[in-house]
């Protein structure tokens, strides 16, 4: 266990913070991102072609969803090499060709390492069920029948049925959190943290900036393998896994540990950030920070993506995380990934404007998922068309929407393949795209690059400190207030929840000159002591005269 942190990592520019800290990350799915080989799926080498768009656009790092070699049963989320390229997304030369030119544009990359399970195909899993006596029986989950002959216990797949798959062969059954393709690995075994710590290190010295890992807090079970309790409060329309709680088969204390184990490899290459997938309620969540902050350095948040959207609602939620973060630890926020329904399908186009605002204001590291910045919404995929495996064992849950490709400019598939693109494109897709709304100066695209310019620009905006203002009830319900403060600079962000028209009081700390509204021809105006929000408008006022 390494030296616990107490301050931020100091920041190779001096600025007392780290990249991950002052930065923004943005998610490519890279089925969806750019094809360069016309077979309608997206490669490493369109990821590189678009490297110029991604630094126009302001963002500082990417995370790539999996490329490794993989049967894609779950897109790449079923790794059977982690050590290799999947030809689909090309080579290790076209990774060494992408990274190098990403920091040659000052870009970091993040990888996304998939640890708690591997492939059904991956060789360790070939020779583990080999047999009972197999040297790597150990290295995944096996577990005897239960008393009736069933499965060992009553846990889930969280892709529908149950997580254990019987092998007629050693007529043992094996664990799989999620589909029986993606068996989950025994992180009890040292042996696999070795081999684990391996393929970090493998892609470490080929100079990437870290790991968004997946599904983290499953990464332990209980020793026991109790039993799940029932969810009194489950609704049939919720994923069949929302039957249990799922107490002993996740979240379990040991995986801390295994945690700071990650993080210690990682360390030994320098400035790199390790990012956790957790799904759990805030008092949960930051625990992920590990005892001695040796934990993740950014336990994923997504609260925004849970809690309604509304004023009073995002208002409490920021205010709740803010105090629950332990001393030290570094908070983020997420609006959208390849697994949840698009925030413009979720809020509507105009609040789409409102999330970026608050995404790209809020105290922490954001991530923007790729798309969200030209206004995607949901996508609809007719079902002979629809290609998630969770989609197709639980109907209604499937993950295709979020994950449609990227427009580009107005030609063909706008742009995105010259073959036939593996899922639909949005039907304004001829003006949704990037070549239409880059020189626009009310489009939504125009406003994230406007944001992330002022994120840059604003220590304050970066990685300044956070502080709700209170606003009489009627407004609270509807318009969320803060301020973010650094460097003698105080700016003032006020969020229109609601479609209709507010005057906001403005009692301190005036007068204030608008740096930014959601609504274009506004910014520059001097406000005193009362500022008027159109439905739907956020600004972010700051300093007059600057
Ligand atoms: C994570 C990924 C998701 C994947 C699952 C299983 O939740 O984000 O896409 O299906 O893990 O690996």
């Amino acid at each position: 266990m390494e030296a616990p942190i107490k301050a931020p990592t100091p920041g190779a520019g001096g600025c007392g913070t780290a990249w991950w800290q002052s930065g923004t990350v943005y998610q490519i799915y890279p089925r969806s991102f750019q094809d360069t080989d016309g077979d309608g799926v997206g490669d490493l080498r369109g990821i590189t072609a678009r490297l110029d768009y991604l630094a126009w656009l302001g963002v500082d790092a990417v995370w790539i969803s999996p490329f490794y070699r993989s049967p894609m049963a779950d897109f790449g989320y079923d790794v059977a090499d982690y050590c290799a390229v999947d030809p689909l997304f090309g080579t290790l030369a076209d990774f060494d060709a992408l990274i190098s030119e990403a920091h040659r544009r000052k870009l970091k990359v993040i990888l996304d390492f998939v640890p708690n399970h591997s492939s059904i195909a991956h060789p360790w899993f070939t020779e583990s069920r080999a047999s009972r006596m197999s040297a790597k029986r150990d290295w995944y989950i096996w577990r005897d029948p239960g008393p009736d002959g069933g499965p060992p216990n009553n846990w889930l797949s969280n892709f529908g049925g149950p997580a254990w798959t019987r092998d007629e062969a050693t007529g043992q059954y094996y664990y799989h959190a999620f589909l029986p393709e993606q068996p989950d690995l025994n992180w009890r075994n040292p042996e696999v943290r070795a081999a684990m710590h391996d393929a970090l290190r493998f892609w470490l010295a080929r100079g990437v900036d870290g790991f968004r890992v997946d599904v983290i807090w499953h990464l332990i079970k209980d020793e026991g393998f109790r039993d799940n309790p029932q969810n009194p409060d489950f609704q049939p329309h919720q994923a069949g896994i929302n039957r249990f709680h799922q107490v002993y088969s996740c979240d379990r204390p040991e995986v801390l540990d295994i945690i700071a184990g990650m993080r210690a490899v990682l360390r030994a290459y320098g400035e790199r950030v390790l990012i956790g997938e957790i799904y759990l309620p805030i008092e949960r969540l930051v625990t992920y920070y590990g005892p001695g902050l040796t934990g993740a350095d950014l336990p994923f948040n997504f609260q925004l993506i849970q809690t309604p959207w509304r004023a009073e609602a995002v208002a409490a939620l920021v205010a709740e995380y803010e105090a629950a973060l332990p001393e030290g630890g570094w908070p983020n926020w997420v609006l959208g990934n390849h697994d949840q329904p698009r925030i413009a399908a979720r809020v509507g186009e105009a609040q789409a404007r409102i999330a970026a605002m608050l995404l790209l204001t809020l105290r922490g590291t954001p991530t923007l998922y790729y798309g969200d910045e030209i206004g995607l919404g949901h996508v609809p995929v007719p079902p002979e068309r629809a290609q998630d495996p969770w989609g197709r064992n639980e109907p209604g849950h499937g993950r295709d929407p979020e994950r449609t490709p990227m427009q580009w400019e107005d030609a063909p598939n706008a742009g995105f393949t010259a073959g036939t693109p593996w899922l639909p494109l949005t039907g304004d897709a001829n003006r949704r795209n990037v070549d239409e709304l880059r020189d626009d100066s009310r489009s939504i695209l125009t406003l994230y690059r406007r944001l992330l310019s002022l994120r840059r620009d604003h220590s304050a905006l970066s990685v300044g400190a956070w502080r709700g203002l209170a606003l009489p009830p009627d407004l609270a319900a509807e318009v969320f207030a803060y301020e973010r403060i650094a460097d003698g600079e105080t700016l003032r962000i006020v969020l229109n929840f609601s479609n209709q028209e507010w005057s906001v009081p403005l009692d301190e700390g005036g007068p204030w000159q608008i740096l930014l509204s959601t609504h274009s021809g506004r910014a520059g105006d001097r406000v005193e002591r009362q500022l008027r929000l159109e439905p739907d408008e956020g600004v972010i006022l700051g300093p007059p005269g600057r």
